[in-house]
């Protein structure tokens, strides 16, 4: 991934920022972040916006701020990056997974129900790669039981479903800024979105070691705060997301209309509910050896990356749970993302393509 012709457009502005946060003598939870809060609650539609210093910390903080810990199992997906599982781990809770859509990439909706156990307490949809899981079903599904829904929204900040911001439709959305990201920061940061004031405001103590009041923990807690140099760049960033993410449509759509009609190829499926950013445009390879089709590409210069090879049911952590999940096991073999970031030019765009077409020949 090429970072630098956004940041090349933006570096005037982003270096005032920083100078101002520079020049202020405040550099943690300060004025910067509390107006990003504000921006980003109002992009999203949201009542909170609180600002933390990962994904991953949304996720964990998310989960705690909702009472979950030990002896609780969390419902989500084994195709994801391993932050999703691992918060749930790290509050204590058991990761229970089912398998995936394969069109989608996220959660199989309809295969929750039979996982639901009395010990059920959340269930955490991932939007993977920028595209919306299924929620209508699945807020239907939970509303009668009393679980939590988390959504993990770190890929998919700017998304919608059926026109609602991907974070907003559940309990609580956790939200990634690491560089790479849609909206990405000069470092890690992250932030819960809800509209759940009780949600929010024990976000807000476990983000400061758990006290209220300075010095005077209730709860344990974490070092979880917001930078300001951080703040600030988000901040010079967030007013172009949405066309950094329309122009990230715009490739999807030139490779889609490209690669129609390769055989070896099956371009990514956008639901109609669905309002893609594509923050990864992953295809799949079918009939092929992926792993050959990758390295193949790097010859010609091109990187592909694979999102994810192993699914989490098979990483070391989780492998003795002993799941089968197939549909996350035959994606783990087939995925392949293509180069995508808002200013890729187009000529790399069809640079990209050929060297594709001749890697599956
Ligand atoms: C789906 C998903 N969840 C969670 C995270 C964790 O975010 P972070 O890297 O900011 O901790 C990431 C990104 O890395 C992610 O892609």
């Amino acid at each position: 991934m090429d970072l630098t012709p956004e940041i090349e457009l933006i570096e005037g502005e982003v270096l005032d920022a920083i100078r101002r946060v520079v020049r202020s003598g405040r550099f943690v939870l300060g004025p910067e972040v509390e107006a990003f809060e504000r921006e980003a609650a109002a992009y999203l539609g949201v009542r909170h916006a609180v600002g933390l210093n990962s994904g991953t910390d949304a996720l964990v903080i998310a989960l705690r701020a909702m009472g979950i810990g030990p002896g609780d199992e969390v419902i989500t997906s084994p195709f994801t990056f391993v932050a999703t599982a691992e918060a749930v781990s790290r509050v204590g809770a058991t990761p229970v997974f089912v398998d995936i859509d394969a069109a989608s990439f996220n959660l199989d909706v309809s295969l929750i129900e039979a996982a639901v156990t009395d010990r059920t307490r959340c269930v955490i949809p991932v939007h993977l790669f920028g595209h919306a899981a299924d929620m209508g079903p699945l807020l239907a599904l939970v509303k009668d039981r009393g679980l939590f829904v988390l959504e993990d929204t770190a890929q998919a900040l700017g998304g919608r479903y059926d026109g609602r911001a991907l974070g907003t439709l559940g309990d609580a959305g956790a939200f990634s800024f690491f560089p790479t990201k849609n909206l990405g920061a000069f470092g890690d940061a992250g932030m819960l979105a809800t509209d759940d004031d009780g949600i929010a405001e024990r976000a807000r103590v476990l983000r400061v070691h758990g006290a209220k009041q300075r010095y005077l923990t209730e709860v344990h807690g974490y070092n979880s705060r917001l930078d300001e140099i951080q703040a600030a760049v988000l901040r010079v960033k967030l007013p172009r997301l949405d066309e950094g993410n329309a122009q990230r449509r715009q490739v999807a759509g030139f490779y889609t209309d490209a690669l129609a009609g390769v055989t070896a190829i099956k371009t990514p499926a956008v639901a109609t509910y669905a309002k893609h950013v594509y923050h990864q445009y992953t295809i799949r390879v079918v009939g092929q050896d992926r792993d050959r089709v990758v390295s193949r590409l790097g010859e010609m210069g091109v990187q592909a990356m694979v999102y994810y090879p192993v699914p989490l049911h098979r990483l070391p952590i989780y492998e003795g749970l002993g799941y089968e999940l197939p549909v996350a096991d035959t994606a783990a073999r087939e995925v392949l993302s293509l180069p995508i970031w808002p200013g890729l030019s187009r000529e790399v765009q069809s640079r990209v393509v050929a060297a594709l077409i001749d890697a599956v020949r």
